[in-house]
């Protein structure tokens, strides 16, 4: 019988991981699915199954679920039907649904007092269907109501996105028109148009981790990742940017703390991702140039970190793939290139550590390789510290 499953819907990276981590830490973790099961319930009692098989007796054994399901929506009823059968889960429904939208974390962070972006959402949606086939073009009426806050650039963003999909940056009018037509109702934004201003982060990004065990405090961990270059103003790594480690100043911690309290109120256990970025009032300090040419010389070792995450070993042994990419990752992080790029990180952001903003909140965040190795931050042991806070 095992305490602790683990749900998911695919089972990649993060979720092997999670098992290898839980057989160091003597964890006896059960695996879940959440994708083509049945959960039933009613007059006949519950019930959980596959087509070949029956999970019930191992759900009812459950006592902490790590809800691990990729898509957010299905995390979503995952968490509720959870809850709902007297389950503990990690992360609740109420951190799920509040990372489920951006414009529920800006709003949480903001009436935290937490640093955030001006941020503006207009309900309507860009075009509306209207009787006798018509349709309604709301565009321009759209325009001039972002217009009475933002005269030039701004950043546009479906509410429930991720990996930068849909986020757009866009300069002026035309370009603004022209984004605004991909703004169609979905499952990623449900309704309306959410525009933020465009903050001068330079050429970087952070992720920052947050957890709470029961009985504790809200903690976030004293490192973080720095995703960044200057391929994309979106700093993901497919868009051809790389990632760093930096200590971070107490500021940002507390600030990251006061962050994650925001969107976890009163949730007994939590573990959070939080993305944040640095704000620079003027760049001309920092040689620039110089930066830009260490990226090119860094793109050789971590063309060797792109290379190794094809490696075919990585279906079949996860554990030496494992391996192998720390490796070259370690590798990435001794170079030159990488050793110069990472004191500038640190200085500037240590220079504008009061000035940093918050702009989302992850409930799943992907860790095994980017925030574990390069980060620092095995995210993986804190869900299953945290599961096991929950049952003491
Ligand atoms: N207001 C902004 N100003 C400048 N850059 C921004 C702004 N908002 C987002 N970005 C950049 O765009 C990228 C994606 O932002 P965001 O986290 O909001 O979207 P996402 O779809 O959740 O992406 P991810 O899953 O990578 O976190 C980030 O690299 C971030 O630095
Ligand atoms: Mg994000």
């Amino acid at each position: 019988m095992t305490d602790i499953s683990l749900l998911y819907d695919r089972s990649e990276s993060d979720e092997i991981g999670i098992k290898l981590i839980a057989n160091d830490m003597n964890i006896d973790l059960a695996f879940l699915p959440f994708h083509k099961i049945a959960f039933g319930f009613g007059r006949k009692g519950i019930s959980f199954r596959s087509i070949g098989k029956d999970y019930s007796q191992e759900l009812a054994d459950t006592k902490v679920i790590l809800n691990r399901c990729q898509s957010k929506n299905r995390r979503i009823y995952a968490s509720l039907i959870l809850e709902n059968i007297e389950k503990a889960v990690v992360n609740p429904f109420f951190v799920e649904s509040v990372c489920a939208s951006k414009v529920n974390n800006l709003l949480a962070f903001s009436k935290a007092g937490v640093r955030t972006p001006t941020s503006v959402y207009i309900p309507a949606n860009v075009k509306e269907s209207m009787p006798n086939n018509l349709e309604l073009d709301n565009t321009r009426d759209i325009i001039k109501l972002i217009r009475t806050y933002f005269n030039s650039q701004i950043i546009l963003k479906p509410d429930g996105g991720t990996h930068g999909r849909g986020i757009k940056l866009t300069n002026n009018d035309l370009e603004l028109s022209n984004a605004l037509k991909d703004v169609i109702p979905s499952i990623i934004n449900p309704s309306g148009v959410l525009v933020q201003e465009v903050i001068p982060k330079w050429f970087y990004d952070l992720r920052i981790i947050v957890s709470k065990e029961k009985g504790s405090f809200m903690k976030c961990a004293p490192t973080a990742m720095v995703r960044g270059g200057f391929k994309d103003f979106r700093t993901n790594t497919y868009l051809g940017n790389m990632v760093f480690r930096v200590n971070l100043p107490l500021v940002i911690m507390e600030e990251a703390i006061k962050a994650g309290k925001a969107i976890a109120k009163n949730s007994e256990a939590t573990v959070i991702a939080l993305d944040a970025m640095p704000f620079f009032e003027d760049v001309s300090v920092y040689n620039e140039d110089k930066i830009r040419n260490l990226f090119t010389e860094l793109e050789k070792p971590f063309n060797k970190v792109l290379k190794t995450k094809n490696d075919p070993s990585k279906k079949n042994d996860f554990k030496s793939y494992s391996n192998k990419i720390k490796d070259v990752y370690e590798n990435y992080m001794s170079s030159k290139p990488y050793i110069k790029i990472q004191e500038t990180l640190q200085n500037s952001l240590n220079d504008c550590a009061k000035e940093v903003v918050f702009h989302e909140a992850n409930a799943c965040p992907e860790f095994w390789e980017q925030t574990r190795i390069v980060g620092g931050v095995n995210v993986g042991a804190l869900l299953l510290q945290t599961a096991l806070s929950l049952i003491k």
